[in-house]
């Protein structure tokens, strides 16, 4: 049984590296003031939002985060592309950020955007190192076992509500399979990982208690830690701790986090932005009866059109530089758009798929949805992504082939969050089982 310690209250936040000063005057960009990135989002859907920031300042507009705080988000595909791939000019640890002294204690983004000791934020060697590690340790991954163990519990997930002719498939389908299959990973089925799961599920759901729950996680992480290295195992912890690579304790339990929690947010969104474009585009439906391609489809479309980072903090200057015509300073934050860069028209003309008729769709891998550059999505973690939302999608459409939505389409409602497109409710309805 894992014992979570009471959570120790440790801030994310890392004092500046240069200290900022007052709060800054210049609004970044200059033009007109720069919009409230969530809120636009919030009002017409993201599409439209980067549309409006696309035609009014280009391919990098100057936003204001939750909190009024200012960045640049970019929404150029090609820009994106350049800011991935220069690290030494767009940096990953955001105490680059000359803002911090604006930043209220309580500021929502503080988990995400903060700094933290994990691979995600780590530079240069010892980024390489960390990542590394990660990759072999993810590439070991049998996926034949992971595809039936995802069947399984997928199946157990369903056997809860299938009886019931209705549910929520966000809170009782989307959240959970992620969760469950995830922490599967930590270990032969007879470990108990039942509070790791609460604890995920709780992380997706994004509530206030999400950061308490991070803070949980990484306790049951430093008990897995432990107990492996007394009892190693075939699971990911403990091939962590013996790789090669030597990580420290803490370092193995920083990046976990970031395997599980991010992972298990991201899949979540993966699954339920592709249930919600197979319930309510009616140009799937007829295939889905028919075969697996439309579901292969639809997971790829929606990583083109309503990819669940829409958003990733950050990248921030290191040096005075030039982006798409408008001029950075150093220490400014890059707020990444991926989803914007997906929809940029200048690769939609050329390569993209044509997502009005699919063509091209189950094919084209070439979006930025995974990232790029150094810190993308670690390969085999795309695999394993791929594999959970797959199995959890064609799972359910095979034992409740009759499903469908119970509210209007446009009535479903959206995460108030610049951060994540991902509902907060699929309602279904469907012959009991
Ligand atoms: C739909 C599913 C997923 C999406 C869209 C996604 C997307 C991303 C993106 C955009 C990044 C780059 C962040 C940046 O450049 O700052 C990233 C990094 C990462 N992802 Fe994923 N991810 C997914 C699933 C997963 C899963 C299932 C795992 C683990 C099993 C995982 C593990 C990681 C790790 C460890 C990194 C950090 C790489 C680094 O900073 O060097 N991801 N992911």
């Amino acid at each position: 049984m894992t014992t979570a310690r009471e959570p120790a209250r440790e801030s994310v936040r890392e004092p500046a590296r240069e200290p900022a000063g007052a709060a800054r005057e210049r609004p970044p960009g200059g033009r007109t003031p720069p919009c409230h990135l969530g809120e636009a989002q919030f009002q017409g859907g993201p599409a439209r939002a980067y549309r409006d920031l696309r035609r009014e300042h280009g391919a990098v507009a100057p936003v204001l985060l939750d909190g009024g705080l200012p960045a640049w988000l970019v929404l150029g595909y090609r820009e994106l592309h350049y800011v991935l791939s220069h690290p030494e000019i767009f940096a990953h640890d955001p105490r680059h950020w000359a803002g911090w002294d604006d930043v209220p204690p309580d500021w929502a983004a503080l988990p995400g955007v903060g700094h933290r000791p994990s691979v995600l934020r780590a530079e240069g060697a010892e980024h390489r190192r960390r990542y590394t590690a990660i990759q072999d340790v993810l590439g070991a991954v049998d996926l034949f076992e992971l595809r039936a163990r995802a069947e399984e519990i997928t199946d157990d997930v369903i056997d809860a509500f299938a009886g019931r002719g209705e549910t929520d498939l966000i809170d009782s389908f989307a959240h959970r399979v992620p969760a469950l299959v995830l922490a599967s990973l930590c270990g032969p089925p007879e470990v108990d990982t039942a509070g790791l799961v609460h604890d995920l599920i709780v992380l997706i759901d994004d509530g206030p208690d999400a950061a308490e729950s991070h803070q949980r996680v990484l306790d049951r992480l430093r008990w897995l830690l432990a107990d492996r290295r007394e009892h190693p195992d075939d699971d990911i912890v403990s091939r962590l701790i013996a790789h090669p690579a030597g990580l420290a304790d803490e370092e193995v339990v920083e990046d976990l986090a970031v395997v599980f929690g991010f992972g298990a947010r991201a899949v979540a969104g993966w699954i339920g932005n592709s249930l919600r474009l197979l319930l309510t585009d009616g140009s799937f439906a007829l295939d889905l009866s028919g075969g697996r391609r439309s579901v292969m489809q639809a997971l790829n479309q929606v990583l083109w059109e309503d990819t669940p980072m829409q958003v990733v903090a950050g990248r921030w200057a290191t040096r005075n530089t030039q982006l798409g015509g408008q001029r950075i300073e150093a220490g400014d934050m890059i707020a990444l758009g991926l989803g914007a860069g997906n929809a940029d028209p200048q690769v939609r003309r050329g390569h993209a798929p044509d997502t009005q008729t699919g063509a091209g769709t189950s094919a084209n891998s070439a979006h930025l949805s995974f990232g790029h550059g150094e810190h993308r999505c670690p390969y085999p973690a795309q695999e394993i992504a791929e594999v959970v939302t797959r199995t959890a999608v064609e799972a359910l459409l095979d034992r409740l082939p009759n499903m469908w939505i119970a509210v209007p389409a446009d009535a479903l409602g959206w995460r108030r969050t610049a951060w994540n497109r991902a509902l907060t409710a699929l309602p279904v309805r469907f012959s009991p089982v």
